[in-house]
């Protein structure tokens, strides 16, 4: 099996790839949070800095969230120009502002458009394109006629995150879906949702055995070691955190390393048996200072969790 770390938009830029790659290792292939392809085809700073292979020394493919075909071809080449064998595409951003533009999910819900889009990509696009998808936009109903959509194509991958674009993070993943798409297609599959344990994803791999790789997102944000075979101690805590702050400040400043820091360690925090206390501390943080201090508490003073928790099924994850 091979193990994915979810593209997370605010969390997982090549700061937080690296340094996890670096630190606790275990992941076979990043992803980039999606960049968003426009029409004045011009790289954005940011974008810049999320492809340069310099800044991606872990196997990384960059995520594209885009419904123009001249668009896509055209980050592509940028993509490809850097060294990339694979792009993938964002069929499964459930955000209000991105779906309303038939983008992400969204797009599920426009077959038409949908199809007119692969037909183009897939015929120009000089790497390889992996798709990460829904199951549907309003409804699960829809997956049948978008995976018979996806089996016309040479898709690399499809990663299936079985929620709808409505459902957004709510629920539990729909695993009768993500059957249904193991019987109906032979593209490689990635299983994406709700895996937080080791057990969930020994789970997924052997009650789903057309399963290739399993992507591991909040799970893995959670407990950074979750796939590591390094054991988690306060030292390699605090290494990983200071690594993280030593990249953020030169480049970002103090005040955005401090807020990116706070997102990174309320999921992070996860390591920890919890308590609220430290949570509203790290939460009211407002300086740099108040934040390193909340966080420093974090790692000093909490019982780190068992890592017997990470053997046993979560309740995130209920059997099919
Ligand atoms: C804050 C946040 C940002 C996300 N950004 C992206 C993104 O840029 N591209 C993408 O395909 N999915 C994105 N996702 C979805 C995740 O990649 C993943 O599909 C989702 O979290 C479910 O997996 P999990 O249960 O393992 O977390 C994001 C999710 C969250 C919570």
């Amino acid at each position: 099996m091979k193990y994915y770390l979810a593209p997370m938009e605010g969390l997982t830029d090549s700061v937080y790839r690296t340094v996890h790659h670096k630190i606790f290792g275990g992941v076979d292939r990043y992803y980039t949070p999606f960049l968003s392809p426009t029409e004045v085809h011009r790289l954005t700073p940011r974008e810049v800095r999320e492809l340069d292979p310099a800044n991606n020394p872990a196997p990384t493919v960059p995520q594209l969230l885009c419904k123009n075909a001249d668009d896509f071809l055209w980050m592509s080449a940028e993509i490809a120009a850097r060294g990339y064998g694979e792009v993938n595409l964002n069929l499964g951003c459930p955000s209000g502002t991105v779906t309303a533009k038939k983008k992400g999910s969204g797009l599920l819900a426009e077959t038409d458009m949908l199809e007119q889009f692969l037909d183009r990509i897939f015929a120009a696009c000089p790497i390889d394109i992996s798709i990460k998808t829904r199951i549907g936009y309003q409804d699960a109903d829809e997956l049948p006629e978008i995976l018979e959509i996806y089996n016309k194509y040479p898709v690399k991958e499809l990663t299936v995150h079985p929620r709808t674009g409505k459902e957004m993070y709510r629920g539990v993943p729909h695993l009768d879906a993500y059957a249904y798409v193991c019987k109906n297609t032979d593209i490689p599959l990635c299983y994406n949702g709700n895996v937080s344990t080791r057990a969930d994803a020994a789970y997924i791999a052997e009650r789903f055995p057309r399963t290739e790789a399993i992507m591991l997102g909040r799970g893995l944000l959670s407990c950074p070691a979750l796939l590591s075979d390094k054991t988690v101690t306060r030292a390699l805590m605090m290494e990983f955190h200071r690594e993280l702050t030593d990249r953020y400040r030169p480049s970002i400043g103090d005040y955005a390393t401090s807020g990116r820091m706070k997102e990174i360690w309320l999921l992070m925090s996860g390591t920890f048996e919890q308590d609220k206390k430290y949570i509203r501390r790290l939460q009211q943080a407002k300086t740099y200072e108040e934040m390193d201090g909340a966080v420093t508490a974090m790692i000093c003073e909490l019982p780190i969790k068992a890592r017997e928790t990470y053997e046993k099924r979560s309740e995130n994850l209920p059997n099919l």
